[in-house]
């Protein structure tokens, strides 16, 4: 079966690193591992200047008609003037709206030759490779009422609340224990049970969606507190963890810096299962922004984005295995002391983008 990709580069040192995974994908299709179908469009403020706004409506269609859409990243200061509904990041956020991407999964792996970059120790994180699923749509962020209201005695009072419903914690729910089967086969469920309700029924969810056929994959339950403690003491204990919107965005930029450097992180967002096909809509980009401080000069690290690559292999387009074998690939041209500049340590072989995308390709 051909599968559809759809490759939003963006702006800045979005196309650089995007140029990168289509180097990979060449090889991909050269040595017949899986056919593609690869339509690209333009998204942030390279699709303003074009459309004069962040994303056309004709690229948010192909976006839903796409196995995976990789995206590079958007922004940047050209962009400063524009009026704040088109600014660049509108669209994206009308991406993840528009195709429902509820849940993100942001991964910490630490390769072994960038261990020492850690902000913990190399023992603690060596050969870390961990996953947070994170509840982007729901929680706080979004829960009415949400308001700063005058009080009679002169103060202010300010309210924001978190809401789930059942189905958005069972929906998240599955999502970890299917990304669980294809990894450590371990889930650990963060809330404060303890002080919320909303902590109280996502422990009730979550342990009941296990209990219906992901009785297979092995679960704990963690308050989230405890949980932010255990990631700085001993990181290497968790698999997949999954916990809310709030949390989430908490724990993960804590796990990010277990590994090291921003330039290798990559990220999925993830919709609904289709009932028909069994597909999810489905998008990936790296963590980093679009880097305007060095775009153009061919230096940034393609490792994030081609490392996005290896996701939309893994829970996309259905090959674990060649996920594997490319994150296998970055893993060995960092063995062999290929670094580009924000990764850079003495002694290491200094390469540009270019470079850097041609020696995965190679391994
Ligand atoms: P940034 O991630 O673009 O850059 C932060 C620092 O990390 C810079 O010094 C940059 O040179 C470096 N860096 C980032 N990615 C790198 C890579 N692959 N290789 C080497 N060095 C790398 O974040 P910043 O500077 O806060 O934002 C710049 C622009 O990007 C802004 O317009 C911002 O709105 C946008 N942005 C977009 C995101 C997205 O598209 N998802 C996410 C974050 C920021
Ligand atoms: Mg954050």
């Amino acid at each position: 079966a051909t599968h559809k990709l759809l490759l939003l580069p963006g702006d800045g040192i979005g196309p650089e690193v995007m140029a990168e995974v289509r180097r990979v994908l060449a090889v991909i299709e050269r040595k017949g591992l899986i056919a593609f179908e690869i339509d690209e469009d333009l998204v942030g403020g390279s699709a303003y200047d074009v459309h004069g706004k962040a994303i056309s409506d004709e690229a948010v269609a192909k976006a839903h008609a796409a196995d995976a859409v990789l995206l590079g990243a958007v922004g940047g200061p050209k962009w400063d003037g524009v009026a704040y509904e088109h600014r660049p990041e509108a669209g994206l956020l009308r991406l993840r709206k528009d195709l429902e991407l509820f849940a993100n999964l942001r991964p910490a792996i630490c390769y072994p030759a960038l261990a020492d970059a850690s902000a913990l120790k190399r023992e603690l994180v060596d050969g870390l490779d961990l996953m947070i699923v994170r509840e982007l749509t729901g929680g706080v962020y979004f829960g009415e009422p949400k308001e700063i209201t005058d009080l009679p005695n002169g103060q202010k009072r300010a309210v924001d609340t978190q809401v789930y419903e059942t189905y958005e914690i069972e929906r998240i729910a599955e999502v970890a224990f299917e990304l669980a089967r294809v990894r450590g086969n371990r889930v650990t469920s963060a809330e404060k049970r303890n002080v919320m309700k909303s902590g109280l029924l996502w422990n009730q969810v979550v342990t009941a969606t296990h209990a219906q056929g992901y009785e297979d994959v092995k679960l704990d339950h963690m308050l989230a507190d405890a949980l932010g403690m255990q990631l700085v003491r001993a990181p290497k204990q968790f698999d997949v963890i999954v916990t809310d919107n709030l949390f989430g965005d908490i724990l993960s930029d804590v796990a990010s810096m277990l590994t090291g450097s921003l330039g290798m992180l990559p990220s999925a967002s993830l919709g609904a299962e289709d009932p028909v096909t069994g597909k999810r809509k489905a998008l990936y980009e790296p963590v980093h922004g679009s880097a305007p401080d060095i775009a153009g000069k061919g230096v940034a690290n393609p490792l994030a984005m081609i490392a996005s690559l290896a996701m939309a292999l893994k829970y996309s387009l259905g090959k674990p295995d060649l996920a594997d074998t490319l994150d296998r690939a970055i893993a060995a041209v960092l063995a062999n002391g290929y670094r580009t500049g924000d990764i850079y340590v003495e002694g290491a072989k200094r390469v540009g983008t270019a470079e850097m995308g041609e020696a995965v390709a190679a391994a």
